[in-house]
Protein backbone atom coordinates (compact mmCIF):
# COMPACT_ATOMS: atom_id res chain seq x y z
CA UNK A 1 0.00 0.00 0.00
CA UNK A 2 1.20 3.90 -1.04
CA UNK A 3 2.04 6.03 1.35
CA UNK A 4 -1.06 8.64 0.42
CA UNK A 5 -3.31 5.06 0.82
CA UNK A 6 -2.31 4.54 4.34
CA UNK A 7 -3.17 8.51 5.18
CA UNK A 8 -6.57 8.12 3.82
CA UNK A 9 -6.89 4.64 6.06
CA UNK A 10 -6.82 7.30 8.91
CA UNK A 11 -9.46 9.48 7.72
CA UNK A 12 -11.59 6.46 7.13
CA UNK A 13 -11.01 5.15 10.44
CA UNK A 14 -11.54 8.99 11.54
CA UNK A 15 -15.15 8.72 9.61
CA UNK A 16 -15.93 5.14 10.46
CA UNK A 17 -15.50 5.66 14.32
CA UNK A 18 -17.83 9.17 14.32
CA UNK A 19 -20.47 7.05 12.68
CA UNK A 20 -20.17 4.00 15.17
CA UNK A 21 -20.32 7.00 17.91
CA UNK A 22 -23.16 8.52 16.50
CA UNK A 23 -25.48 5.53 15.65
CA UNK A 24 -24.07 4.32 19.59
CA UNK A 25 -25.38 7.64 21.37
CA UNK A 26 -28.76 7.21 19.13
CA UNK A 27 -29.65 3.94 19.69
CA UNK A 28 -28.68 4.50 23.88
CA UNK A 29 -31.29 7.69 23.52
CA UNK A 30 -33.99 5.79 22.28
CA UNK A 31 -33.29 2.84 24.75
CA UNK A 32 -36.36 2.63 27.33
CA UNK A 33 -34.85 -0.27 29.26
CA UNK A 34 -31.53 -1.77 31.37
CA UNK A 35 -31.48 -5.06 29.01
CA UNK A 36 -31.64 -2.84 25.83
CA UNK A 37 -28.72 -0.67 27.22
CA UNK A 38 -26.69 -3.35 27.95
CA UNK A 39 -27.21 -5.23 24.43
CA UNK A 40 -25.80 -1.95 23.06
CA UNK A 41 -23.35 -2.40 25.33
CA UNK A 42 -22.07 -5.22 23.76
CA UNK A 43 -22.59 -4.70 20.31
CA UNK A 44 -20.01 -1.25 20.70
CA UNK A 45 -17.89 -2.12 23.52
CA UNK A 46 -17.83 -5.71 23.57
CA UNK A 47 -14.85 -8.34 22.75
CA UNK A 48 -16.71 -8.40 19.25
CA UNK A 49 -18.09 -5.33 19.04
CA UNK A 50 -17.69 -2.67 16.37
CA UNK A 51 -15.14 -0.31 18.49
CA UNK A 52 -12.90 -3.95 18.70
CA UNK A 53 -13.31 -4.53 14.55
CA UNK A 54 -12.19 -1.29 13.63
CA UNK A 55 -9.47 -1.31 15.96
CA UNK A 56 -8.55 -4.57 13.35
CA UNK A 57 -7.91 -2.05 11.14
CA UNK A 58 -5.38 -0.68 12.63
CA UNK A 59 -2.34 -2.06 11.11
CA UNK A 60 -3.83 -0.48 7.97
CA UNK A 61 -3.22 3.09 8.88
CA UNK A 62 0.28 4.38 8.45
CA UNK A 63 2.24 4.56 11.99
CA UNK A 64 2.90 7.97 12.33
CA UNK A 65 -1.20 8.41 11.66
CA UNK A 66 -1.67 5.30 14.52
CA UNK A 67 -1.51 7.53 17.62
CA UNK A 68 -3.91 9.77 16.69
CA UNK A 69 -6.17 7.39 15.43
CA UNK A 70 -5.91 5.47 18.60
CA UNK A 71 -6.73 8.75 20.53
CA UNK A 72 -9.86 9.03 18.54
CA UNK A 73 -10.67 5.13 19.69
CA UNK A 74 -10.41 5.97 23.15
CA UNK A 75 -12.56 8.99 22.94
CA UNK A 76 -15.34 7.39 21.23
CA UNK A 77 -15.17 4.41 24.09
CA UNK A 78 -15.16 7.03 26.46
CA UNK A 79 -17.69 9.08 24.90
CA UNK A 80 -19.97 6.04 24.71
CA UNK A 81 -19.28 4.70 28.24
CA UNK A 82 -19.88 7.91 29.77
CA UNK A 83 -23.45 8.05 27.79
CA UNK A 84 -24.33 4.31 28.34
CA UNK A 85 -23.74 5.15 32.22
CA UNK A 86 -25.78 8.35 32.29
CA UNK A 87 -28.53 6.55 30.81
CA UNK A 88 -28.46 3.19 32.78
CA UNK A 89 -28.26 5.83 36.14
CA UNK A 90 -31.39 7.30 34.42
CA UNK A 91 -33.61 4.18 33.60
CA UNK A 92 -32.40 2.52 37.21
CA UNK A 93 -33.74 5.52 38.60
CA UNK A 94 -37.08 5.44 36.67
CA UNK A 95 -37.76 1.82 37.19
CA UNK A 96 -37.26 2.51 41.07
CA UNK A 97 -40.02 5.10 41.04
CA UNK A 98 -42.39 2.59 39.09
CA UNK A 99 -41.94 0.15 41.56
CA UNK A 100 -42.57 2.55 44.39
CA UNK A 101 -45.17 3.69 42.89
CA UNK A 102 -47.17 0.07 42.00
CA UNK A 103 -46.04 -0.40 44.85
CA UNK A 104 -48.02 2.22 47.27
CA UNK A 105 -49.55 0.73 50.70
CA UNK A 106 -53.15 1.77 50.94
CA UNK A 107 -52.99 2.63 54.90
CA UNK A 108 -56.97 2.66 55.01
CA UNK A 109 -57.04 -0.52 53.85
CA UNK A 110 -58.88 -2.85 56.82
CA UNK A 111 -55.71 -4.96 58.43
CA UNK A 112 -55.59 -8.59 57.95
CA UNK A 113 -55.41 -9.52 61.37
CA UNK A 114 -54.39 -13.04 63.53
CA UNK A 115 -57.93 -14.11 64.98
CA UNK A 116 -57.64 -14.19 68.55
CA UNK A 117 -59.74 -16.44 70.25
CA UNK A 118 -62.12 -15.51 73.05
CA UNK A 119 -61.98 -16.67 76.76
CA UNK A 120 -65.29 -19.05 77.39
CA UNK A 121 -67.81 -17.74 79.89
CA UNK A 122 -67.03 -20.81 81.68
CA UNK A 123 -63.75 -20.06 81.97
CA UNK A 124 -64.18 -16.55 82.46
CA UNK A 125 -66.47 -17.71 86.04
CA UNK A 126 -64.27 -20.12 86.78
CA UNK A 127 -61.23 -17.90 87.13
CA UNK A 128 -63.21 -15.46 89.09
CA UNK A 129 -64.23 -18.15 91.54
CA UNK A 130 -60.63 -19.38 91.83
CA UNK A 131 -59.36 -15.81 92.34
CA UNK A 132 -61.93 -15.21 94.67
CA UNK A 133 -61.07 -18.47 96.67
CA UNK A 134 -57.07 -18.23 96.42
CA UNK A 135 -57.28 -14.91 97.75
CA UNK A 136 -58.86 -16.50 100.82
CA UNK A 137 -55.78 -19.01 101.14
CA UNK A 138 -57.72 -22.15 99.69
CA UNK A 139 -55.47 -24.45 97.14
CA UNK A 140 -56.86 -25.30 93.31
CA UNK A 141 -57.03 -29.54 93.19
CA UNK A 142 -57.12 -31.63 90.23
CA UNK A 143 -59.28 -35.30 89.93
CA UNK A 144 -60.17 -38.01 87.81
CA UNK A 145 -63.22 -37.40 85.63
CA UNK A 146 -62.79 -41.32 85.28
CA UNK A 147 -63.64 -42.39 88.44
CA UNK A 148 -63.99 -44.94 90.99
CA UNK A 149 -67.50 -45.49 92.31
CA UNK A 150 -65.98 -45.85 95.69
CA UNK A 151 -64.88 -42.49 95.72
CA UNK A 152 -67.81 -41.22 93.56
CA UNK A 153 -70.38 -42.67 96.10
CA UNK A 154 -69.15 -45.17 98.89
CA UNK A 155 -66.40 -43.12 100.30
CA UNK A 156 -69.12 -39.87 100.24
CA UNK A 157 -71.08 -41.63 102.86
CA UNK A 158 -73.73 -42.61 99.27
CA UNK A 159 -73.93 -46.91 99.96
CA UNK A 160 -75.10 -49.19 97.08
CA UNK A 161 -78.53 -49.23 97.72
CA UNK A 162 -79.08 -45.53 98.79
CA UNK A 163 -81.29 -43.26 96.45
CA UNK A 164 -78.96 -40.81 95.49
CA UNK A 165 -77.55 -43.40 93.61
CA UNK A 166 -80.07 -43.93 91.08
CA UNK A 167 -81.35 -40.02 90.68
CA UNK A 168 -77.41 -39.34 89.91
CA UNK A 169 -78.15 -41.08 86.60
CA UNK A 170 -74.58 -42.22 86.32
CA UNK A 171 -72.61 -43.41 82.84
CA UNK A 172 -70.99 -46.99 84.44
CA UNK A 173 -67.60 -47.96 82.66
CA UNK A 174 -67.88 -51.00 84.46
CA UNK A 175 -69.74 -51.76 87.99
CA UNK A 176 -66.65 -50.32 89.74
CA UNK A 177 -65.65 -47.14 87.10
CA UNK A 178 -68.08 -44.67 86.66
CA UNK A 179 -67.63 -41.23 85.19
CA UNK A 180 -67.71 -39.06 88.03
CA UNK A 181 -71.54 -37.19 88.44
CA UNK A 182 -70.15 -34.83 90.94
CA UNK A 183 -66.33 -32.96 92.06
CA UNK A 184 -67.20 -34.34 95.69
CA UNK A 185 -65.07 -37.63 95.36
CA UNK A 186 -61.82 -34.98 94.92
CA UNK A 187 -63.12 -34.28 98.61
CA UNK A 188 -62.72 -37.99 99.69
CA UNK A 189 -59.59 -38.54 98.09
CA UNK A 190 -57.65 -35.51 99.39
CA UNK A 191 -59.22 -36.16 103.05
CA UNK A 192 -56.94 -39.85 101.95
CA UNK A 193 -54.07 -38.42 102.05
CA UNK A 194 -54.21 -37.21 105.70
CA UNK A 195 -52.62 -34.12 105.28
CA UNK A 196 -54.33 -31.56 107.92
CA UNK A 197 -55.81 -28.76 107.31
CA UNK A 198 -57.18 -29.01 104.35
CA UNK A 199 -58.38 -25.66 102.16
CA UNK A 200 -59.14 -26.36 98.90
CA UNK A 201 -61.28 -25.96 95.41
CA UNK A 202 -61.62 -28.57 92.67
CA UNK A 203 -63.15 -27.67 89.48
CA UNK A 204 -63.92 -29.93 86.91
CA UNK A 205 -65.62 -31.08 84.45
CA UNK A 206 -68.69 -34.07 85.60
CA UNK A 207 -70.95 -36.25 83.62
CA UNK A 208 -74.66 -37.12 84.24
CA UNK A 209 -77.34 -39.32 81.48
CA UNK A 210 -79.34 -36.71 80.94
CA UNK A 211 -80.83 -35.14 78.21
CA UNK A 212 -79.99 -32.26 76.69
CA UNK A 213 -82.30 -29.04 77.04
CA UNK A 214 -82.22 -25.47 78.03
CA UNK A 215 -80.44 -26.43 81.42
CA UNK A 216 -79.08 -29.87 81.27
CA UNK A 217 -76.22 -31.62 79.81
CA UNK A 218 -74.35 -34.70 80.21
CA UNK A 219 -71.50 -33.11 80.49
CA UNK A 220 -70.99 -30.30 82.49
CA UNK A 221 -68.65 -28.35 85.46
CA UNK A 222 -68.77 -27.74 89.30
CA UNK A 223 -66.26 -26.71 91.64
CA UNK A 224 -65.83 -28.30 94.86
CA UNK A 225 -64.78 -26.49 98.04
CA UNK A 226 -63.72 -28.27 101.05
CA UNK A 227 -62.32 -26.83 104.64
CA UNK A 228 -61.46 -29.33 107.33
CA UNK A 229 -59.66 -28.19 110.50
CA UNK A 230 -59.96 -27.79 114.19
CA UNK A 231 -62.82 -25.81 115.25
CA UNK A 232 -64.36 -25.21 111.98
CA UNK A 233 -68.23 -24.46 112.39
CA UNK A 234 -71.05 -23.82 110.21
CA UNK A 235 -70.73 -19.86 110.88
CA UNK A 236 -67.41 -20.44 108.82
CA UNK A 237 -69.48 -22.14 105.91
CA UNK A 238 -71.76 -19.10 106.45
CA UNK A 239 -69.24 -16.51 106.73
CA UNK A 240 -67.17 -17.72 104.11
CA UNK A 241 -70.17 -18.24 101.43
CA UNK A 242 -71.14 -15.17 101.97
CA UNK A 243 -68.29 -13.25 101.76
CA UNK A 244 -67.96 -15.53 98.20
CA UNK A 245 -71.29 -14.59 96.87
CA UNK A 246 -70.58 -10.68 97.45
CA UNK A 247 -67.42 -11.00 95.66
CA UNK A 248 -69.27 -12.89 92.87
CA UNK A 249 -71.85 -10.80 92.57
CA UNK A 250 -71.25 -7.74 94.30
CA UNK A 251 -71.27 -6.28 97.62
CA UNK A 252 -74.67 -6.05 98.28
CA UNK A 253 -75.44 -9.46 97.35
CA UNK A 254 -77.22 -11.51 100.75
CA UNK A 255 -77.23 -14.91 101.14
CA UNK A 256 -79.79 -17.47 102.54
CA UNK A 257 -79.34 -21.30 103.91
CA UNK A 258 -82.47 -23.40 103.29
CA UNK A 259 -82.27 -27.02 104.68
CA UNK A 260 -81.40 -29.73 102.79
CA UNK A 261 -80.02 -33.28 102.59
CA UNK A 262 -76.46 -34.32 101.59
CA UNK A 263 -75.24 -37.71 102.24
CA UNK A 264 -71.92 -36.26 103.11
CA UNK A 265 -72.81 -33.42 104.86
CA UNK A 266 -75.23 -32.98 107.97
CA UNK A 267 -76.08 -30.63 108.16
CA UNK A 268 -76.67 -29.65 104.75
CA UNK A 269 -78.10 -26.76 103.07
CA UNK A 270 -78.88 -24.95 100.02
CA UNK A 271 -77.81 -21.35 99.18
CA UNK A 272 -80.01 -19.09 97.68
CA UNK A 273 -78.21 -15.48 96.61
CA UNK A 274 -80.18 -12.05 96.26
CA UNK A 275 -80.89 -11.17 93.23
CA UNK A 276 -78.66 -9.28 91.52
CA UNK A 277 -80.31 -8.13 89.05
CA UNK A 278 -83.55 -6.24 91.40
CA UNK A 279 -81.72 -6.49 94.28
CA UNK A 280 -84.75 -9.26 95.91
CA UNK A 281 -87.51 -7.32 95.09
CA UNK A 282 -88.86 -10.19 92.02
CA UNK A 283 -87.79 -10.22 88.50
CA UNK A 284 -87.78 -12.12 85.24
CA UNK A 285 -84.50 -13.11 86.09
CA UNK A 286 -85.10 -14.29 89.32
CA UNK A 287 -88.78 -15.94 88.02
CA UNK A 288 -90.02 -13.74 90.65
CA UNK A 289 -88.64 -15.38 93.77
CA UNK A 290 -86.12 -12.16 94.65
CA UNK A 291 -83.51 -15.37 95.82
CA UNK A 292 -81.67 -17.38 93.00
CA UNK A 293 -80.49 -20.96 94.27
CA UNK A 294 -76.37 -20.97 93.74
CA UNK A 295 -75.00 -23.87 95.25
CA UNK A 296 -75.13 -26.86 97.97
CA UNK A 297 -72.90 -27.25 101.03
CA UNK A 298 -72.81 -28.79 104.57
CA UNK A 299 -70.75 -29.78 107.26
CA UNK A 300 -68.44 -32.68 106.36
CA UNK A 301 -70.46 -35.87 108.00
CA UNK A 302 -68.80 -38.04 110.66
CA UNK A 303 -69.36 -40.86 109.08
CA UNK A 304 -67.01 -39.43 105.53
CA UNK A 305 -64.21 -38.38 108.48
CA UNK A 306 -64.62 -42.33 109.01
CA UNK A 307 -63.87 -43.52 106.10
CA UNK A 308 -61.35 -41.01 105.02
CA UNK A 309 -59.39 -41.71 108.03
CA UNK A 310 -59.96 -38.24 109.70
CA UNK A 311 -60.25 -38.37 113.68
CA UNK A 312 -64.11 -36.83 113.80
CA UNK A 313 -63.91 -36.16 117.39
CA UNK A 314 -60.25 -33.50 116.85
CA UNK A 315 -61.63 -32.06 113.30
CA UNK A 316 -64.68 -30.65 111.90
CA UNK A 317 -65.23 -28.97 108.20
CA UNK A 318 -67.50 -27.78 105.95
CA UNK A 319 -67.62 -28.25 101.91
CA UNK A 320 -69.97 -27.02 98.86
CA UNK A 321 -70.00 -27.45 95.42
CA UNK A 322 -71.42 -25.24 93.05
CA UNK A 323 -72.30 -25.48 89.57
CA UNK A 324 -70.12 -23.89 87.19
CA UNK A 325 -72.65 -23.41 84.40
CA UNK A 326 -75.05 -22.38 86.63
CA UNK A 327 -72.61 -19.15 87.89
CA UNK A 328 -71.58 -18.15 84.00
CA UNK A 329 -75.32 -18.28 82.93
CA UNK A 330 -76.44 -15.94 85.79
CA UNK A 331 -73.55 -13.50 85.61
CA UNK A 332 -73.54 -12.88 81.94
CA UNK A 333 -77.37 -13.54 81.73
CA UNK A 334 -77.50 -16.35 79.36
CA UNK A 335 -80.55 -17.75 79.19
CA UNK A 336 -79.86 -21.37 77.34
CA UNK A 337 -77.16 -23.48 78.57
CA UNK A 338 -76.90 -25.12 74.85
CA UNK A 339 -75.42 -21.66 74.06
CA UNK A 340 -72.59 -23.01 76.05
CA UNK A 341 -71.02 -26.06 73.92
CA UNK A 342 -71.36 -24.60 70.61
CA UNK A 343 -68.78 -22.96 70.58
CA UNK A 344 -69.70 -20.13 68.27
CA UNK A 345 -66.94 -17.16 68.34
CA UNK A 346 -69.62 -15.02 68.03
CA UNK A 347 -71.54 -15.96 71.04
CA UNK A 348 -68.25 -16.41 72.93
CA UNK A 349 -66.62 -13.38 71.89
CA UNK A 350 -69.89 -11.10 73.96
CA UNK A 351 -68.50 -11.88 77.16
N1 LIG B 1 -72.04 -32.81 94.88
C1 LIG B 1 -73.30 -32.11 95.02
C2 LIG B 1 -74.11 -32.24 93.75
O1 LIG B 1 -73.58 -32.66 92.75
C3 LIG B 1 -73.04 -30.68 95.33
C4 LIG B 1 -72.57 -30.52 96.72
C5 LIG B 1 -73.46 -30.31 97.74
C6 LIG B 1 -71.23 -30.63 97.04
C7 LIG B 1 -73.08 -30.19 99.05
C8 LIG B 1 -70.81 -30.51 98.35
C9 LIG B 1 -71.74 -30.28 99.35
O2 LIG B 1 -69.53 -30.58 98.70
O3 LIG B 1 -71.32 -30.15 100.63
O4 LIG B 1 -75.25 -31.90 93.76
Amino acid sequence: MIKSERSMEAIRMKERLEAIRERALAQINETDSLDKLNDIRVAFLGKKGELTEVLKGMKEVAPEDRPKVGQIVNETRQAIEEVLDKAKTELAAKKRELQLKSEVIDVTLPSKRDELGHKHPNTLALEEIQKIFIGMGYEVVDGPEVEYDYYNFEALNIPANHPAKDEQDTFYINDKIVLRTQTSPVQARVMEKGKLPIRMISPGRVYRADEVDATHSPCFHQVEGLVIDKGITFADLKGTLAEFAKELFGPDTKVKFRPHHFPFTEPSAEMDVSCFKCGGKGCRFCKGEGWIEILGCGMVHPHVFELCGIDKEEYTGFAFGVGLERVALLKYEIDDMRLLYENDIRFIKQF
